[in-house]
């Protein structure tokens, strides 16, 4: 079995989550397993994993380092229906690593990567859920435009959205490459489909809905003291984490002259400013170069 995905933030995971033997944790985006088996090897009690990629949980169950340890509970769900997989169980700490795995990534058949042929898909879960066709085929020119903007706040939704469902509606995108050259050529750094891709792969997974629901949700789920980590990808996601982690934290962020929100303090923030990855971990896995991890702990 060949692993491929590299843990990002490791070691400032483990230390903001503070690991200790005996202590309980939960990791919601399992992936290749490599933040689970760090708290394993710190002395967790138990680590409850879940990924809603039935191939990660599988992949990992026939070959991963831990597989068959009863103190790693692993499980395919998507991270909003944890809360109802874990009983009664407290956390004293848990880890939302967001984004695709590298074997997702670059997975051919999965469709996420601009960069080979593959099918119109981009589902994590592909037991459930619209697949990118089908968006594409029951979305109008506004929706898609709306799904563009609203996941990375790309300029040029509106038109990009009319000439992806142009191209679409004629019978000329039937696989990603077809729908990565309709954004052009690569120039500078970047290529021009990276963004909309990104887009496109958090619309069909419905991802900021995912981390709204469950943020919350997980905070709930902490012991008093107990620390919820999350790593974004995206400017979009971080803000929408930061908010998050602001209103739980009692500020207000209604923009009204009279305060509607409930100010109740149920955490702390520990990190005032975005954890980034170090310049050593910059060299040794550049797909962490966009990660920023966020830290709050639950009131006592
Ligand atoms: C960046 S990878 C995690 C890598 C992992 N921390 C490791 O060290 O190998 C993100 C994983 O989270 C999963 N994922 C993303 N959103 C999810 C959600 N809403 N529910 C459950 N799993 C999710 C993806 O399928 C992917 O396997």
């Amino acid at each position: 079995m060949e692993w491929l995905h590299k843990s990002v933030l490791l070691k400032e995971v483990i230390d903001f989550i503070v690991v200790f033997t005996g202590g309980v944790y939960a990791d919601l985006t399992f992936g290749e397993g490599g933040h689970s088996e760090a708290f394993l090897a710190r002395g967790a009690a138990a680590v409850w994993a879940f990924d809603r990629d039935l191939s990660a949980i599988q992949q990992y169950q026939e070959g991963g380092n831990l597989r068959g340890d009863p103190r790693l509970k692993l499980q395919h769900c998507r991270f909003s229906q944890f809360p109802e997989r874990v009983g009664e169980e407290k956390f004293d700490g848990i880890l939302i690593d967001l984004g695709v795995s590298t074997r997702q990534l670059i997975s051919q058949e999965r469709g996420f990567t601009f960069q080979k042929e593959g099918p119109l898909d981009m589902r994590m879960d592909q037991t459930e859920g619209p697949t990118l066709q089908e968006l594409l085929s029951e979305s109008s020119e506004e929706e898609l435009a709306d799904l563009i903007w609203n996941n990375t706040d790309f300029k040029g939704s509106r038109a990009l959205s009319r000439k992806i469902l142009h191209h679409f509606r004629e019978g000329k995108i039937k696989t990603t490459l077809d729908l990565a050259n309709l954004m052009g050529p690569r120039w500078g750094k970047a290529h021009p489909a990276t963004v909309p891709f990104m887009a496109l792969r958090m619309a069909v997974n419905q991802e900021l809905e995912e981390i709204s629901s469950t943020l919350p949700a997980a905070v709930e789920r902490l012991k008093p003291g107990g620390k919820l980590v999350v790593i974004t990808f995206h400017s979009t996601e971080d803000r929408l984490v930061k908010r998050l982690f602001q209103q739980l934290a009692g500020r207000c962020i209604c923009k009204e002259r009279i305060c509607l929100c409930s100010k109740n303090e149920r955490v702390k923030i520990l990190t005032k400013k975005p954890v980034e990855p170090t310049p050593e971990e910059l060299h040794h896995n550049p797909r962490s170069r966009s990660a920023k991890l966020r830290c709050v702990e639950k009131k006592q």
